[in-house]
């Protein structure tokens, strides 16, 4: 979502809609406004692109110089009019905009129900504007400081108010946003792009700050009100820069967004050692039918989905088949009322995948989708379905969707683990004990950027490449393969360490470099055997393991560490140096990150 405030001289909607335009890349399905205008708060809001929110604005807009803005990508509520920003209380006396995610808001908006409050949309944010309205006692600030002790989540958000009305009010926990300076006025956003033709000059909110912005002045103190001083942050980048958050690509710049991303998903799922998937309704009784689970995908979501089988058949103790969308109907796979099918998809609008969910509910199985896009076909026809937080992913080569369907498939394993009383709840605590640090380990593996970035110029101009490890290992190889193969063009393989001698050995000379994953300890000693097979054969070979290996460094040319972790959950830490390795190989070959040749973001034919 991408959200944009102004308060100055100048007429407001104007430069809100200008500021939205400028978040327009990141997609969004629905767009709004509200302005103070005669003592009235006026919302105007349209669903789909921008220029719907133009025509419906018209000419004859009005003239006020306070408002906010909002362009909305899905969360909580499908896309459409009523869940459409900005929201109001019943008088719409207060109107806000958010990005992120309020965790306990249907808690609160019952006890809100309760005290007499009505709400409109199935949105969480609407929650935070009749908070403000409960709380409010003549003073915004204390008001919107009130709502921020009440909520649990992530949110960067901004409040405008009919009672305040020289004021807006922001704060942010865990979601961007920026305060632009001007002569006279100020604006506020969630991305520096949404107002870089106004000023270069901003302050830069970090979490638990918030600020209360006047035409005279910029206040930002914590979410207690001590104040805080800030330096400013004079912005260098040109715009095009700015909206790739001063990365050189997308790519990058969503591979770093991973814990982030990692984070949000697992937001109001981990409780009290269990796991919680409201979106999920599976009793005990309909899974004790199941016999069967097919995961159905495509590309990288596939590869999600090869980690979700290990992790289903280890822990909840069901047989899983995965298989390619396109190949699923066409190969007449036995699903009955007895089948469980999981549908993986990032769009949740590809073809392949949309049909075989069709031919699965058509034969009687339940299906639960596991989607990034709320609102898409995938999510609106599966019977149930985990959304994974990774926000819109532009890069065509998918790094933090990857990612967060992962943490989908563990979270998902776990909660079929649980209802089953498949794994011991003991157990079941351990891992989501593990899994709470994922985000932050994720961070530790961002943080050798460097060290791979030289690692990447050794294979400038290398032909082939091979990406070896067992299990889960090799799932992950196969993600590593996809990535460098789509972006720098280099005919990449993964393969089943131990299945290397039966073919593909033949192909191995010292000019291809074989990455060797091995971080699975139940198979750990069998891949060192398969790393020697290829060394013996004179092949540069770079080992990714858990930091405190000193064993894989006496076999391989280069070591790559990511964190200790348990095992089902190193993919998650794994994956990552691989797609920063593709990235910086792409990058020294001159290749066209982004947009590599040939392949588009979401395929929406057979
Ligand atoms: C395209 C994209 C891939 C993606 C695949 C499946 O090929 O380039 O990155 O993995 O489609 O897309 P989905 O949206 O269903 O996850």
């Amino acid at each position: 979502c991408g959200i944009v405030g102004y308060i100055g001289k100048r007429t407001a909607i104007p430069v809100l809609v200008e500021g939205l335009k400028k978040l327009e890349y990141r997609g969004y399905d629905s767009a709004g406004v509200a302005v103070l205008d005669q003592q009235k708060i006026v919302v105007s809001k349209s669903v789909g692109k921008l220029v719907a929110l133009e025509e419906e604005l018209g000419e004859d807009f009005s003239q006020s110089c306070i408002g906010i803005g909002h362009t909305r990508w899905a969360t909580h509520g499908r896309p459409s009019f009523v869940n459409a920003h900005p929201h109001s209380d019943c008088k719409q006396d207060f109107a806000v905009v958010h990005n992120g995610i309020i965790e306990n808001y249907l808690e609160l908006k019952d006890k809100l129900i309760e005290k007499g409050h009505q709400f409109v949309s199935e949105t969480d944010t609407e929650v935070l504007a009749h908070l403000v309205e409960d709380f409010y006692e003549g003073d915004l600030k204390e008001a919107v400081r009130k709502v921020l002790a009440t909520i649990r989540g992530s949110y960067a958000m901004v409040v405008l108010s009919l009672r305040d009305p020289d004021k807006l009010v922001a704060a942010r926990k865990d979601s961007p946003m920026v305060v632009g300076l001007g002569d006279g006025e100020f604006f506020v956003a969630s991305d520096i792009t949404a107002i870089l033709n106004y000023t270069r000059k901003v302050y830069i909110l970090d979490d638990g700050e918030m600020v209360v912005v006047t035409k005279e002045e910029v206040k930002i103190t914590d979410f207690e009100g001590n104040p805080r001083t800030k330096e400013v942050f004079d912005v260098k980048w040109d715009a095009v820069a700015a909206e790739k958050g001063g990365y050189e690509h997308f790519m990058l710049k969503e591979i770093h967004e991973q814990p982030k991303a990692l984070r949000d998903t697992m937001l109001g799922r981990l409780k009290d050692g269990s796991v919680v998937l409201e979106e999920v309704d599976l009793t005990l009784e309909q899974l004790a039918r199941i016999n069967k689970v097919y995961i159905v995908a495509c590309g990288t979501a596939w590869h999600a989905g090869l980690v979700g089988k290990t992790l289903i058949e280890r822990w909840a103790h069901l047989p899983v088949e995965v298989d390619i969308a396109s190949e699923f109907r066409y190969r007449g796979p036995i699903i009955d009322d007895h089948t469980l099918v999981i549908v993986i998809s990032q769009s949740g609008e590809t073809a392949d995948t949309l049909a075989a969910l069709r031919e699965a509910k058509n034969r009687g199985a339940r299906v639960v989708a596991v989607t990034n896009v709320v609102g898409s076909t995938v999510s609106r026809e599966a019977h149930d379905v985990i959304f994974t937080w990774a926000g819109p992913e532009i890069a065509v080569a998918s790094t933090k969707a990857y990612i967060t369907q992962l943490e989908g498939m563990v979270m998902l394993g776990l909660y079929l683990a649980q209802v089953k009383g498949t794994l011991p709840q003991e157990k079941i605590g351990e891992i989501i004990t593990a899994l709470k640090l994922i985000p932050e380990q994720a961070q530790e593996v961002l943080n050798q950027e460097d060290l791979i970035k030289e690692l990447a110029q050794s294979f400038v101009k290398v032909e082939d490449a091979f990406f070896i490890g067992r299990s889960l290992d090799w799932a992950v190889a196969m993600e590593g393969a996809l990535k460098l193969k789509e972006i720098s063009y280099i005919h990449a393989e993964a393969y089943a360490a131990g299945e290397l001698k039966h073919g593909t050995l033949a192909l191995v000379t010292e000019e291809t470099p074989v990455i060797a994953l091995a971080t699975q300890r139940d198979v750990y000693d069998k891949t060192i055997s398969n790393v020697k097979e290829v060394k013996a054969r004179d092949a540069r070979v770079i080992g990714l393991t858990y930091k405190g290996n000193t064993n894989m460094a006496k076999s391989v040319d280069h070591v790559i560490y990511v964190p200790e972790t348990i095992d089902e959950l190193a993919p998650l830490l794994t994956v990552i140096p691989l797609q920063l390795l593709s990235y910086y190989v792409s990058v020294a070959r001159g290749c066209d990150v982004d947009k590599p040749r040939n392949l588009a973001k979401s395929v929406t034919v057979e």
